[in-house]
């Protein structure tokens, strides 16, 4: 079995994701790969102590660098706020280390370019957080489009909906920070632009309104002072995939009530699927021809058939959580990494993504069509 140092900057909602996941992680394709947890570094001292404490971490840090140059430290794990991705992640590329990246890949693309660049030339492993994709269902879903059960497709319609920033007295954070790039488009529209992506291929060209709600926050909790919001609430787009349809997509942190509404409809010829993060567990499937007569979307439920479900739990219908899409998701990592094989979604397909992002921005101010 192959022993994976792994080391993680950031300790916040991310990093104790990725903590978690890497420790379940050796149990999906067992007998693989070892993770062991090496370091964990967080600007934060008493953070990064706190989760060494919790997760049982080798060694703790206050400096990124540091736990980069740690030998024992294979696999580095980057899940800070996007403005200091490059940095972090190209320091770890010049020292050799595999990278797994939190989403999105960075700002803009330009930073995403310097950053695939380098793991290609370096010759070293990536992948960028997006977990959606991990979902045993969602897997099915794409087997089901390329295997031609919905005919031709004609249209997509995808949204991620949450409500984190929804309330006016939701302050200023990094989120809204114009140096970690755009908002709702970049922060949840990633998610959403990754699932159109996987499941449909490229898409070519767009038309874009990136719209801003909420126009000032208050600069911390309570706080009355208030600074000026430069980044969408909310993303609104017109697609066109290389295959030929059309789609929506839209990108909302301020959808009061939603909590997760990560979802697609997508049309064929023949079929439809509809799916939402909310219920992850379900795929819903029509089928135009041999349904017996009878109408109505088949609710497919998740079970040890779509693999690696089984290795979490032998019963059908008992579900998978989001730390078990992550845990998928390092595991698919660590075999990358110890096959020497990239599995992705690696920098390529996050700066594919972030070009994508970053034309919705010029089409919202140009208000005009963008071709990719
Ligand atoms: N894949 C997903 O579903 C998902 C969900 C949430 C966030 N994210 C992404 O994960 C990243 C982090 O988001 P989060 O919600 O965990 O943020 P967070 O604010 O909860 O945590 C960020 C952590 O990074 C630390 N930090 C900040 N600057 C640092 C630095 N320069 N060096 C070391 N540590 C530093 C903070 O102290 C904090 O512990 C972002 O890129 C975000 O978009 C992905």
């Amino acid at each position: 079995m192959k022993k994976i140092g792994i080391g993680i900057i950031g300790t916040g909602f991310m990093g104790t994701s990725h903590a978690l996941a890497y420790r379940a992680a050796g149990g999906i394709f067992s007998g693989e790969v070892a993770p062991e947890l090496i370091s964990v570094a967080d600007v934060d001292r008493a953070a990064a102590e706190k989760a060494y404490h919790r997760f049982g971490f080798r060694r703790y840090t206050d400096d990124w660098q540091a736990l980069i140059n740690d030998p024992e430290v294979d696999v580095v794990s980057i899940t800070t706020p996007n403005k200091f991705h490059l940095e972090q992640a190209l320091a770890a590329i010049k020292a050799g280390k595999h990278v797994h990246c939190e989403k999105p890949i960075a700002p803009n693309s330009e930073d995403a370019k310097l950053m695939t660049e380098a793991a290609e030339a370096k010759g070293v492993i990536t992948q960028v957080g997006f977990n959606y994709l991990k979902n045993p269902l969602i897997k099915l879903a794409k087997e089901m489009i390329e295997g031609g059960e919905l005919g031709e497709i004609v249209s997509f319609r995808g949204i991620h909906a949450e409500d984190f920033m929804g309330s006016p007295h939701t302050p200023w954070s990094w989120r809204l920070d114009p140096k970690g790039g755009a908002g709702a488009i970049a922060d949840l529209g990633s998610h959403i632009i990754a699932m159109a992506r996987y499941l449909l291929g490229p898409i070519v060209g767009l038309n874009a309104d990136l719209e801003t709600v909420i126009k000032e926050r208050p600069v911390a909790l309570g706080a009355s002072e208030l600074r000026k919001v430069e980044v969408d609430d909310i993303a609104r787009l017109t697609v066109e995939f290389a295959r030929g349809c059309k789609g929506n997509i839209e990108a909302n942190w301020v959808a009061t009530g939603r909590k997760m509404q990560l979802g697609f409809e997508i049309y064929g010829t023949l079929g439809g699927l509809h799916f939402t993060q909310e219920r992850f567990n379900e795929l819903n499937l029509y089928r135009s021809e041999g349904n017996g007569g009878h109408h109505g979307f088949q609710k497919i439920e998740a079970g040890p058939e779509h693999l690696p479900y089984g290795a979490f739990c032998p019963a059908p219908g008992h579900q998978l959580g989001f730390n078990d899409l992550k845990t998928i998701e390092m595991a698919e990592f660590l075999r990358a990494v110890g096959n020497n094989q990239a599995s992705g979604p690696d920098f390529r397909e996050a700066w594919e993504i972030q070009k994508i992002i970053d034309a919705t921005l010029v089409s919202s101010k140009e208000k005009r069509w963008v071709t990719l």
